[in-house]
């Protein structure tokens, strides 16, 4: 795989630079032009500035969210260009579409040591679309903007699509150092974990982490269990969960992981559970196995913080991805800053996989030099646990 520091090597000055960034950053929920979390533009810096200060004429382009396709102003990444400006200490040209006439334009009125932000690429079907005839053609015209590729959007590689896939295989591709650090970070824990190993999973739906959860099982002293996730498994236990968020088709499934597992897999043992979805709810810390029917669990309990930063504690190897909790509304937050405390506290390597632990970790204002890596990729890194292939690692290898 070449890397950046090769394209460097091979001398920039005046060249038109592609930069693949994952810049796919959450918005406030009350104001939806404030970015509540700029970790993934700080993170992709590094590699703009290497290319602006050797005087590449750098373009940058990413997905916003999950448009359809077609144009959407609720996704412009027009406030990410504001953003990016400031932190790069220089205004950043921003075209109002990827492949049309802003974006030649601007590509063409780009000077060296400049740096332009394409307008979503999802505002073009071609960006995600399942046939390659169709991505092939966006590929095209959006190769024909430079003439070396980039790719630094590590939360993006697990991803088929024309940016990822498409584009490197046109033109002569690199790999950003954000791209070789989470690679390196997860190459570690995959194949050299130090044990004991303790894998923390939350996050919403058990379907979403089935594959890890498989994948891990064989290697973990520990998988802790939070999140809306954790009822399905309560429920697969024989407990009521009441409201709480429930896949009922997956029970089965989770019965039959728990007991493959042996007892590894640890659940709450308490919730707190809301009378509704609002940070206003009456709300109380009740034991797993009795919550009210007309109770939905928002967050781990304290007694299961407890038990999980025991298991915590021990540890040499931690990954987590998701939240323990409905962290963005206050009295639902202590589960994921109590687990997140403790993985700070462990003498060993903690990696944080995933977009929103990420977040999380950086809206409760937790110390980020407590972990050993916070990675910027959550499908991405647990696609990577799984074993799978990733196509924009597999594009950039080839
Ligand atoms: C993410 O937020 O996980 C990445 O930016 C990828 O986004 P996606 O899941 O919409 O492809
Ligand atoms: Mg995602």
């Amino acid at each position: 795989m070449k890397t950046l520091d090769d394209l460097l090597g091979e001398g920039v000055a005046g060249r038109r630079v592609l930069v693949r960034a994952d810049l796919n950053v959450p918005f406030d929920k009350k104001d939806a032009t404030v970015i509540s979390d700029d970790g993934r533009i700080r993170a992709v810096l590094p590699t703009l500035i290497a290319l602006r200060d050797a005087g590449a004429r750098v373009i940058v382009c990413s997905h916003l969210g999950r448009p359809k396709g077609a144009p959407d102003p609720k996704y412009t990444l027009a406030p990410v260009a504001t953003r990016l400006g400031e932190l790069l200490g220089n205004p950043v040209v921003f075209a109002s579409d990827t492949i049309g006439e802003s974006a030649s334009a601007s590509v063409d009125a780009l000077q060296d040591g400049q740096v332009l932000l394409l307008e979503n690429l999802r505002f073009n079907e071609g960006e995600t679309s399942k046939d390659d005839a169709v991505r092939g053609a966006f590929a095209d015209k959006l190769a024909a903007l430079a003439e070396y590729y980039v790719d630094d959007a590590f939360g993006a590689v697990h991803r088929k699509h024309a940016s990822v896939y498409d584009v490197p295989a046109r033109l002569p591709h690199y790999a950003g150092g954000l791209v070789l650090r989470e690679v390196d970070v997860l190459k570690r824990v995959t194949e050299s974990p130090e044990q004991p190993y303790v894998v923390v999973l939350g996050g919403s739906k058990v379907s979403d982490k089935l594959a890890v959860i498989q994948a891990l099982l064989p290697k973990v002293d520990k998988l802790l269990v939070g999140g809306g996730m954790c009822f399905t498994f309560l429920k697969a236990q024989g407990h009521e969960v009441g409201k709480s968020l429930l896949e009922a088709e997956m029970i089965d499934t989770c019965a039959s992981l728990l007991s493959q597992a042996d007892g590894r897999i640890v659940l709450p043992v308490d919730v707190v559970a809301a009378s509704a979805f609002a940070a206003d709810a009456d709300h109380d810390v009740v034991d797993a196995s009795e919550i009210p029917a007309d109770r939905l669990g928002l967050d781990i309990g304290p007694k299961s913080v407890a038990l999980f930063s025991e298991a915590i504690s021990s540890a040499k190897t931690v990954f987590w991805n998701g939240p323990m909790g409905v962290f963005e509304l206050a009295p639902f937050a202590a589960g994921t800053r109590g687990v997140a405390e403790a993985i700070t506290k462990i003498d060993g390597f903690s990696v944080v996989g995933g977009g929103d632990s990420a977040a999380a970790v950086r809206t409760l204002g937790i110390d980020e030099s407590g972990f050993g890596h916070i990675s910027t990729g959550g499908g991405a890194s647990l696609e990577y646990l799984e074993g799978k292939t990733l196509p924009g690692l597999s594009a950039l290898e080839s």
